[in-house]
């Protein structure tokens, strides 16, 4: 076989055979073909598309390019969850506790940030000895009794997709519907847990900036994970605007200490009691009313709670000893009016520059200390920065962010609409 006709061949958008597909993933995973030569591959299915036998082709060899766990050990019914990224997204810190209170395992794996998005790993590891890596035999122990457990993702799983994927986020190839429907599909059937919920974000904070083309990606992975004999729903929300009120990684952890004690941004307990709720429906096979019941119970009671410490303190994590050390600025409205937007986008610009990429400092980011819908007056406080090292125009970005009107805004759902 030769990587150039089959490159060719997808220029000219011909359907392309397993063993095509399989020539070039495996030739780049051994290093046999260059950046360059896999760029061009990508970049022509970015431009011609995959059909569905293509999609299912390349979720396939990219599951096999890797280890799939085996959850036979795992005594309970298993749920996973997966997020395409957002900006203070923080909601598996509180849907893996919630559904583990109910007697549902989550067995999961989470990766660090990407982009300006943050990652669930990251978040974890900034309280203090959090272990994000775990022998078998405390994965074993962990999810058996507290019931849930997330960890790095480990680097045999899907092995194609993570070398892909990094090529793509370094070419800017990463939204294409086939592309992502196969990576995440990759690492969810890898991960092998029975049920699958995916939050699906769409908007200027997403790689899905609208409804019609998320609603083509939740169709696509919910036909990959039939194949696989997986229960999948897909819950598209809005990340137009960050969610809940801290982004960065301590902040966030604070914000989910706050969302167990009861003092909670509205939209993100919305989406937080969503997704449990399809998760425990999912699992339990029961309606999603009754499993909103069992959720919200949890919540009231206080067994989401201790379940979430408890589970921090399996895998190391002391909360007591989470301190925020940075620098605190506070930001002011420039004019008086009701805030319309908080723009998703720069504030995750924003943050990802405060958190920094290579060596991260998991004590900064931002709390928006103003909703949309609040009215403000000019020199109000409207968001906090907290910081080590100055980024260039940091306050200009955050005022930015914010745009005002002189009506009140109508509130706007943050769940737009799910796919079963
Ligand atoms: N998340 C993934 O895991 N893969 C993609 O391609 C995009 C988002």
């Amino acid at each position: 076989m030769n990587s150039k006709i089959i490159i060719e061949k997808k220029i000219k958008n011909k359907i392309l055979a397993y063993n095509e597909i399989k020539y070039m993933i495996d030739s780049y995973i051994n290093n046999n073909i260059s950046d360059k030569t896999m760029t061009l591959f990508i970049k022509a299915i970015y431009n011609s598309g995959l059909s569905f036998n293509e999609t299912l082709f390349l979720t396939d060899i990219m599951i096999k390019s890797g280890k799939v766990e085996d959850l036979s050990f795992v005594e309970k019914v298993t749920v996973d969850k997966h997020s395409t990224g957002g900006v203070g997204d923080k909601t598996s810190l509180i849907v893996l506790p919630i559904c583990a209170s109910l007697n549902i395992a989550v067995p999961k794996m989470s990766g660090r940030s990407l982009g300006t998005t943050g990652g669930t790993v990251d978040k974890l590891e900034s309280i203090p000895g959090f272990k994000s890596e775990l022998s078998h035999k405390e994965f074993v122990n962990i999810i058996n009794t507290v019931g849930c457990v997330d960890i790095c993702q480990t680097k045999d799983i899907a092995v194609a997709d993570k070398k892909i994927y990094s090529l793509r986020d370094k070419t800017g190839y990463v939204d294409s519907i086939p592309l992502i429907a196969s990576s995440i599909m990759s690492k969810k059937i890898a991960c092998s847990s029975e049920n699958i919920v995916i939050d699906l974000k769409v908007g200027k904070g997403a790689f899905m900036k609208n409804i019609k083309d998320a609603t083509k990606l939740a169709k696509l992975m919910i036909k990959i994970g039939k194949y696989y004999n997986r229960k999948v729903i897909c819950v598209l929300t809005d990340m137009n605007i960050p969610l809940g009120n801290n982004i960065g990684n301590k902040l966030e952890v604070k914000e989910v200490i706050n969302f167990f004690n009861g003092i909670y941004d509205k939209r993100l307990y919305e989406l937080i009691v969503c997704l449990s709720s399809y998760m425990v429906s999912i699992s339990k096979k029961i309606s999603f009313n009754y499993s909103k019941k069992l959720v919200l119970k949890s919540l009231k009671i206080g067994s989401s709670k201790n379940k979430f410490y408890e589970w921090i303190k399996y895998q190391g994590g002391d909360i007591s000893k989470l301190k925020i050390e940075a620098k605190r600025i506070e930001v002011m409205s420039e004019k008086s009016g009701y805030i319309k937007s908080i723009d998703a986008s720069k504030i995750g610009y924003l943050s990802s520059k405060l958190i920094g990429f290579k060596v991260k400092d998991l004590n900064t980011g931002i709390i928006l200390r103003k909703r949309i819908g609040d009215f403000v007056e000019k020199g109000e406080v409207i968001a906090s920065i907290y910081y080590n090292k100055e980024v260039d125009n940091m306050i200009s970005i955050l005022k930015d962010s914010f745009k005002y009107s002189d009506t009140k805004p109508k509130e706007k759902n943050i769940i737009l609409k799910i796919i079963k």
